[in-house]
């Protein structure tokens, strides 16, 4: 499906100022370029203005769109032209349509990494799945008797489509790193090729060539203990998992990934503040993956044109969240305390991650982006008997501005 509609958006870029039809060729004049032939183009390659409204182009829309025209830009940021019926511009969107993307990290539909999946297949990249090995045969189960098909479904009704799952472990980076004892370990017998290095040289082979680049794992196995009783090899394996784990994919991948590229992860406020309870290493770990980000951004930047940002997100009651014990809990402090007051949903660090993938956030990297209702922001958390005889800013009853 996603290979199909890329397929019609290829076109209609390729057509842009140059003849998509002979009978109506795109006249450039002085930098100018007509628009009408290249709609008319789109539509007839089933590119509608509904369902997919975007034409993709290196050409920036001048100010004078009512007129369908579109000035040669010098700059090397994509800009994409959203006509709406009287041709005028009707906004920016996120069009990934001819990106493919990995996702390190989806073991069910209750994680991030599903959650930005579905948005970045949304926005109509195609899918790969990184699976850890031992979670492998139940998450492929489990989707194929459907119990995800609920979950599958996509804003414009489709179902994402997974194009390929491939088995991971990304606390090995080559075959030579794997003990005799995991290697014989039945909840790894019958995968093959999931060390880090492997599983880039498959998708090589399968697909040649990646876009999006997202990390969505974490494992702390001294995740409940106290930083103080968290021993050496607890920490290590924390950080192992958690943060080296990123420079490892990063490493193997980069290799495949188109310049232009995007790489993700995801982070939490405990790198950065005091969260009793997210222990063993892990805040750590999380401290080491910001850090990571910043040198790998100038690293991958400089020499690949590859971009690299993480995610720091909110609360959320994943199975690895469920795991530590306390989540709910978490989850409740964030309401009482965050400036927004509202559950905060998978998708909408599905919808951050898409965002940053996209040619909209060209000049990001090297940022930690907060997608958590603002919780970072706080100083002090205003549930407190402490603040009770204080004034808090409370919702107000408004009539919508006019
Ligand atoms: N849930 C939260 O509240 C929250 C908040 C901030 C950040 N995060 C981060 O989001 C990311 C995704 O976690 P989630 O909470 O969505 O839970 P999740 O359970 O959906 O994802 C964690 C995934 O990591 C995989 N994994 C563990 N060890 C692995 C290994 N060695 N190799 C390959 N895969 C491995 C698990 O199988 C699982 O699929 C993690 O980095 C987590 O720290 C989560």
């Amino acid at each position: 499906m996603a290979a199909a509609t890329a397929s019609g958006l290829q076109l209609a870029r390729a057509a842009l100022c140059s003849s998509p039809s002979a009978s109506a060729p795109i006249t450039v004049r002085s930098g100018v370029c007509n628009l009408a032939p290249i709609i008319s183009f789109a539509s007839s390659r089933g590119i509608h203005r509904q369902s997919s409204p975007f034409l993709h182009s290196t050409l920036q829309l001048s100010r004078t769109i009512k007129t369908e025209t579109v000035k040669l830009s010098r700059g090397p940021t994509e800009i994409r032209a959203v006509a709406n019926d009287n041709g005028a511009p009707s906004g920016l969107s996120i069009d990934l349509r001819g990106k493919r993307a990995f996702i390190a990290g989806i073991a069910d539909d209750n994680g991030y990494g599903w959650a930005i999946a579905k948005s970045l297949a949304a926005a109509g990249a195609e899918i790969l799945v990184g699976t850890w090995v031992p979670a492998l045969n139940i998450f492929e189960t489990s989707l194929k008797r459907g119990k995800f098909d609920e979950s599958r479904v996509l804003p414009n009704g489709s179902m994402m489509e997974i194009s390929k799952i491939y088995p991971l472990d990304a606390i090995y980076d080559t075959l030579e790193d794997v003990p005799e004892d995991v290697k014989t370990n039945k909840r790894y017998a019958g995968a093959s090729n999931w060390t880090v290095q492997e599983v880039a040289e498959s998708v090589k082979q399968d697909f040649g060539s990646i876009d999006i680049l997202v990390h969505s794992l974490a494992n702390g196995p001294e995740v409940g203990k106290p930083l103080l009783e968290t021993s050496r090899k607890g920490y290590l394996a924390a950080v192992s998992a958690s943060s080296y784990s990123f420079v490892s994919l990063l490493k193997h991948f980069i290799p495949i990934m188109n310049p232009g590229g995007s790489t993700i992860s995801l982070t939490y406020i405990a790198s950065e503040r005091i969260i009793p309870g997210y222990g063993g290493g892990m805040s750590s770990a999380k401290a080491a993956l910001e850090s990571d980000t910043r040198v790998l951004a100038f690293e991958a930047g400089r020499r690949y044109n590859i971009r690299v940002n993480t995610i720091s997100a909110g609360p959320l009651r994943s199975r690895a969240a469920r795991a530590i014990g306390f989540i709910d809990t978490i989850i409740e402090y964030s309401m009482a305390n965050a400036p927004l007051q509202k559950d905060l949903l998978a998708d909408e660090i599905g919808n951050a991650a898409a965002f940053l993938a996209s040619p909209l956030a060209s000049a990001i990297t090297g940022t930690v982006a907060y997608v958590d209702n603002g919780l970072h922001a706080m100083g002090v958390g205003v549930d407190s008997p402490a603040f009770s005889e204080l004034a808090m800013p409370q919702a107000e009853k408004r009539k919508t501005p006019a």
